[in-house]
This record gives C-alpha cells, structure tokens and sequence, in this order.
C-alpha cells in the first residue's frame, strides 16, 4: 500500500473517479445479468467481486489518500460494491430458483403411472419336469437319492457289469477324469448315467430299497439340436422281496398315466443292459393321438411319427450280479429299474425342437414355462 499522500485528489486517481466506479459497478451488473447458470455466475463474482476484481483494487487504494479524501472516497467505492454484491445476490437467488424449478420438472416422479415390475424368472422346465416326476414317485413311497457326477468307475461301470472291454467305456462316450493308477484302484469319470447312485443307494441300506435318483449325466456328444453332452436323467430302483417284471410294468403304467393322462399304457420290447437281466426297450403309448394316427393317413400325429409309441428309455429286472456287488442277496431279494432322459420327454411333451434351447439359458426359453413348483 501505498503511503498517504497529503496533495492527492481522490477524484485525480482514475479508479476513484465516480464515472469509472460507475463502469466497474455496471460492468459487473451487465456480467451477471449475463450469467446464465450458477457456474458462470461463480466466475463473474470472482471477476468483479474477488480480490483482483477492479473494484477491490480500487478500494484498496483508498489507503493511500489523504485523510480528508478518505470518507468521501470511501463511500463512493462502498456504495458501488454494496450494488454490486446486492446484485450479485439477487442474480444468485433468481438462478437457484431457476435450478430448483427445473430440478422439479426434470425429476419429477409421477408415482400414478403405471410401473414396470421386476420381470418374473421362470424355473427351468428340466428342473420342473424332472421335480414332477420325483413327486410321481414321491407319492408311491419312494425316496429321491442323488449322488456325485464326478463318479468312480467302480460305482458307473464295474459294479453295474460292464465289463473292462464294454463298448460303453471307450473314450467316445464316456469323459474320463482321471485313469485307473493300480490293479486296485478306480479310475473317475463323469457319470453317464445315474445308475451309481443306485449301486451307492444299495451298499448304504438294507432293502427293502425303493429310490429315484435324478441328475445331470455326461457323455461325449456334440451339442445339437438332438443331443447334447450334459443331459438329465431319471432312474428308479425298487430292490424287495418277490419283486417281478409285472410290478416294472406296472409302475410304468402308473408313471405314464400320473404324467400324460389317464388310460394310458406302456409296452416292452427286448433289449439288453449289462445290469438287467432281462433287460427291455420302454414305449409309451403317444399321448396326443393314442395310436389313431397308425395305418390312418388322413390323421397323421407328429409327436410319435404315427407310430403310436414313443420310446422313453431302458428298464429290466436288476441283474443278480450288481445285487450281489452291492451287497444283496439275491436268493431273497429282487429288484427291477428303469430309466430316462428328461431331455427328450421334455421335446415331445412341449414340441421343443432344438435340444440347444434347453442348455443355452436364454430366460425367453424359460419364460413360457411359468414359475410352476
Ligand atoms: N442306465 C441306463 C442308461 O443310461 C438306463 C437304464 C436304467 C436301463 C435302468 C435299464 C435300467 O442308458
């Protein structure tokens, strides 16, 4: 600051000077009446009220002049800042209310319109499929078992009477985790099928046994549209006394008509299973035109082909040798099984055409098949 100097003339000093006072004040009205936001309107305040602004250093060399000088000076420089901060001020709270008006339209909520829910899941149908049938079994006194899908082969192949040289072990078919290290030893594959946790099933309890076991299964297959390396399946496994091909028969009969309606029947064709002794093909009757559509052009059926059968899967009595693997008896006891893929029930009961929509998990799959439990 300057020392005070007793011949200076207030009005001599050009910022003083009421007409330049004049200009800064206008200067910064026009800066602010300008401003049109509350970001500009920051930078037009450090501009004219900050203290490099003109007119903070304008007062400050108020300091300088002559006493006699100071008041009339310094009451000029106020007048001019007091506008200019009044100003400054009322610009200040004209854009606030701006903002906040806009601030009310923009996110404005109107809590009457309608709302857009969560969108519902759906259950994979596998799943729910593969449940309706447990509750089938579930109802008859059956138990549901699962068990591991890294598997030994003891438990997938050996104890099921395959032996070492069956087809079924070969590298196309079957994923191999790990190979046998000894004589002793088992080697780990993916299960192919759920028949080990019978065999766990059957060394863990005495009979009377009456289980189904449902799961993934693993075999070397190229995904698609009708098959697929992952697949789902369910067996069942009934080991009592006195056990017979008719009681098979007629849990088959019972299953088929508790899925896909009342009358409904099955039938055997021979076939061979190194487990079952005598082993069968299992068919059930088509349940869209029940057997209508045989030798009867006029009235073909897509879902059997006009066969009038579909086929399910393998079924027989249990083998006395895997009885005796596991343990049991079988002098005095007996037991039949059979089994499926769920895969395949699933494409002729809901017309599924690609076995690739069912592995892909697109909800727009799932969807039309609703949350059913
Ligand atoms: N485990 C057999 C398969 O995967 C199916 C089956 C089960 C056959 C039980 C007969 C008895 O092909």
């Amino acid at each position: 600051m300057s020392a005070p100097n007793k011949s200076y003339d207030p009005v001599e000093v050009e910022a003083l000077k009421p007409e330049e006072l004049e200009r800064l004040r206008d200067e910064a009205f026009a800066a602010f009446a300008a401003a049109a936001d509350l970001a500009a309107l920051h930078e037009a305040k450090i501009a004219h009220t900050g203290p490099t602004s003109p007119l903070s250093l304008a007062n400050r060399e108020i300091g300088a002049l002559p006493p006699q000088a100071k008041a009339e000076a310094g009451k000029r420089v106020g007048m001019a800042r007091g506008a200019v901060s009044k100003a400054l001020a009322a610009r200040q709270a004209e854009l606030e209310a701006e903002r906040d008006a806009r601030v009310l339209v923009e996110e404005a909520v109107d809590v009457t319109l309608a709302y857009d829910r969560a969108p519902a899941g759906a259950r994979h149908p596998l799943t729910t499929l593969s449940e309706r049938i447990e509750d089938v079994f579930v109802a008859m006194g059956y138990e549901v078992a699962e068990g591991p899908e890294v598997e030994a082969e003891w438990f997938n192949f050996d104890a099921l009477n395959f032996e070492p040289d069956h087809p079924a072990r070969a590298m196309q078919d079957t994923f191999f985790v790990q190979d046998k290290q000894g004589k002793a030893d088992s080697g780990v594959v993916l299960r192919t099928h759920t028949s080990p946790v019978q065999v766990r099933t059957m060394i863990d309890r005495e009979p009377p046994v009456y289980v189904i076991c449902p799961g993934r299964v693993y075999r070397t297959d190229e995904l698609d549209a009708t098959h697929t390396p992952v697949f789902t399946q369910v067996e069942l496994l009934a080991i009592d006394e006195g056990l017979t091909m008719a009681d098979l028969k007629g849990t088959l009969d019972h299953m088929v008509q508790a899925l896909f309606g009342t009358g409904m029947s099955t039938r055997l064709r021979p076939n061979y299973f190194p487990f079952t002794e005598p082993s069968a093909e299992m068919d059930m009757q088509c349940y869209v035109c029940r057997g209508e559509s045989v030798g009867n052009p006029d009235r073909p059926c897509r879902t059997c082909s006009s066969e009038g059968w579909i086929e399910l899967g393998g079924c027989g009595m249990v083998n006395p040798r895997v009885l005796i693997a596991a343990g049991i008896d079988p002098e005095k006891y007996s037991g039949f099984a059979f089994g499926f893929g769920i895969e395949r029930m699933l494409m002729f009961r809901h017309n599924v055409e690609d076995m690739r929509d069912m592995v892909e998990g697109d909800v727009r799959f799932t969807r039309p098949f609703g949350m059913e439990i």
